[in-house]
């Protein structure tokens, strides 16, 4: 027997009217403005999406209006209950009829986690793409921290580049712009915001983290940065200490204004006390995690893609 259910739905995104209505875009709780910004980019329907929680605990995400042939379901697995929610919602459109199922991952949680770092370790990354896998025919997932996890699932898998978007709330009088990023890994994007831009140089930092303290210590490049605008520029923000340790430095050194960008801005726990404690002038992300700092959205570029 089925436990009894409490309480009314926790959120539920409107039946809004597109222009194409063999298609349904099926958010996730955590995705509903990336969504809504989907549906309005694509022409597609939203359908609505019940989310409940049984008093044991256990989520059940269902379609209740689910009538379409083919359905997106739009979900950033930020926390274990978001990758729940996706599977049964994947789950869900399929028994209500939908014969082919796109997954958009905005913001892939566990992809950090791709490679057993220690003896016993799973690889997590390929552990949920897997999973992710067996409800879906496709799957977009938006700037992974290694596009190397889009080959752990076993449908076919894209990245989508959102980074040029980074550009966009920048001030148009930047002075000298320099577009930095904290580590190696990350040069990439600085180039595809400073292009996006339209001006500026490129840089980046050596960055170390102590996994056991989860310390990170950032090694300053050369560049000169006396009285220059600063962008930094990394994939992901999430405790904030690799941000607050670069403009630290770049503070040392007599910077002009630090802004720091990102594409998916977690700001876990006290992440954007630090970089307001650091100096930062302005932060900007897109909506593959919703936060107040979410400026931009990535929903047109994976619309692009569908
Ligand atoms: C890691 O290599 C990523 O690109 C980011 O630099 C990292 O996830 C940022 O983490 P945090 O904000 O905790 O320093």
């Amino acid at each position: 027997m089925a436990p009894s259910r409490v309480g009314s739905p926790a959120t539920e995104t409107e039946l809004r009217g597109g222009s194409d209505p063999s298609h349904m875009i099926v958010s996730g709780s955590a995705s509903q403005s990336f969504s809504a910004a989907l549906a309005a980019a694509t022409g597609r329907n939203l359908a609505t999406v019940e989310f409940e929680r049984f008093p044991d605990g256990e989520l059940n995400a269902s379609v209740p209006d689910f009538d379409a042939r083919d359905a997106v379901v739009v979900a950033a697995t930020v926390s274990s209950d978001a990758h729940l929610e996706l599977l049964q919602l994947q789950d869900a459109v399929r028994e209500a009829g939908a014969s082919e199922v796109t997954t958009v991952l905005p913001y892939m949680g566990y992809a950090r986690q791709d490679e057993a770092f220690d003896a016993g370790e799973p690889v997590s990354s390929r552990a949920v793409a897997r999973a992710i896998s067996t409800g879906t025919d496709r799957v977009l997932t938006v700037n992974p921290h290694e596009e190397a996890v889009c080959d752990f699932f076993t449908v076919p898998a894209e990245s989508v580049d959102a980074a040029p978007r980074l550009a966009d709330p920048l001030p148009a009088d930047l002075t000298d712009p320099l577009f930095l990023s904290p580590d190696e890994g990350a040069i990439s994007l600085a180039a595809t915001v400073r292009d996006a831009y339209g001006d500026g140089d490129t840089d980046h930092f050596v960055k170390e983290r102590d996994y056991d303290t989860g310390t990170v210590t950032v090694e300053p490049s050369d560049a000169a940065v006396q009285g220059r605008d600063v962008v930094l520029v990394d994939d992901i923000v999430a405790t904030g200490s690799t941000m607050s340790e670069s403009i630290a430095h770049l503070h040392d050194r007599g910077v002009g204004r630090v802004f720091v960008t990102c594409v998916h801005p977690l700001l876990a726990g006290n992440a954007r006390t630090k970089l307001a404690r650091a100096g930062v002038a302005a932060v900007h992300g897109t909506d593959t995690i919703e936060r107040p700092a979410s400026s931009v959205s990535a929903a047109p570029a994976v619309a692009e893609r569908l």
